[in-house]
């Protein structure tokens, strides 16, 4: 059995050696094929390869059709809205994620994001302190809940909405669950974005619910720029100018924020939520792990295309 690591954006070292450790021990090959620069690269190296661990590299119906012996592929990380679950059903591909792996990391990142817009960028002059604001957090999954776990820390009072997790264990963590999405914007000064990306969600952060949040708002995206709508982003960002836009992930729009809104809108340069060595290690190996029980135990606990 071999596997192939495809992944753009690489793992730490240790990790991929972590990986490799869990393939040799069940006798199973690795090959790795890293900081790829075009798809056919992909394509080649999908080609004799029955498992393949991804990142956010785009598995899609051309990479399935070529990847002739593929039986699994895992996804080291939560969203895997960049694998065609259909065309991997119809080439009955699994394909699985590995929840709450890099959960802290992206956590620790949107409150880090908080601390840079609460400051004003370091730019020497007067910030604010996120102690006693208000912090909305949308979307209460594993992300969700250790942003909670670490806003409590700085003292925020956290509010939560999520339209699927029980009310009842969200406030045992001490935040308040609100009841809508409305809700929560109109509320929170500060609103940090947990939502998947999914034919309901995309665009579904629009101008009308951006308004509603409270005088000098700040909405930190770590999950997914399809969500945003952005021409409303720079409308908002145009009506509101004490409103902040801080993403992990860069928006199609970037050169027109950058070129518009200097003060008030930040980038990461790469997608940075999940790129610690920790996060790697849980991720990587844990998909390796979940590929061993898979073709040894047929385990397809993490499947998400069935
Ligand atoms: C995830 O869905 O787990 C994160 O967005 C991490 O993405 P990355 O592996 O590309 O850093």
């Amino acid at each position: 059995m071999k596997t192939l690591i495809a992944t753009e954006k690489p793992f730490a070292p240790k990790a991929v050696e972590g990986i490799r450790k869990v393939f040799e021990n069940a006798a199973m090959e690795t090959v790795l094929l890293e900081k790829y620069t075009n798809k056919q690269q992909l394509l080649d190296a999908v080609e004799n390869v029955d498992a393949i661990i991804i990142r956010s590299d785009v598995v899609d119906a051309e990479i399935l059709a070529a990847a002739k012996d593929l039986k699994i592929v895992v996804r080291a990380g939560a969203g895997y809205d960049n694998v065609d679950l259909d065309a991997a059903t119809a080439h009955k591909v699994v394909v699985m994620n590995t929840p709450g792996q890099n959960a802290n990391a992206v956590a620790e990142l949107a409150l880090g994001l908080m601390v840079y817009a609460a400051r004003n960028g370091f730019d020497g002059t007067s910030g604010s302190e996120l102690l006693g604001k208000k912090l909305g957090i949308h979307a209460y999954g594993n992300v969700g809940r250790n942003v909670a776990r670490i806003a409590k820390g700085f003292g925020m009072e956290i509010y939560a909405y999520d339209a699927f997790y029980p009310v009842e264990a969200i406030e045992k963590d001490g935040v308040k669950a609100l009841s809508s999405t409305e809700e929560l914007y109109t509320t929170c000064q500060y609103v940090s974005l947990h939502i998947p990306s999914t034919p309901e969600t995309k665009k579904s952060i629009n101008y009308a619910l951006l308004t509603k949040m409270p005088e000098k708002a700040v909405l930190i995206n770590t999950a997914r720029k399809e969500v945003i709508n952005e021409e409303d982003l720079v409308k908002l960002l145009e009506a509101r100018p004490d409103f902040k836009y801080l993403t992990d992930i860069t928006p199609g729009n970037d050169a027109e924020l950058r070129e518009k809104f200097p003060k008030r809108y930040f980038t990461t340069p790469k997608k940075m939520g999940a790129q610690t060595a920790e996060a790697n290690n849980n991720a990587g190996i844990a998909a390796a792990r979940q590929i061993v029980d898979f073709f040894v135990n047929g385990n397809t606990k993490f499947q998400v295309n069935k």
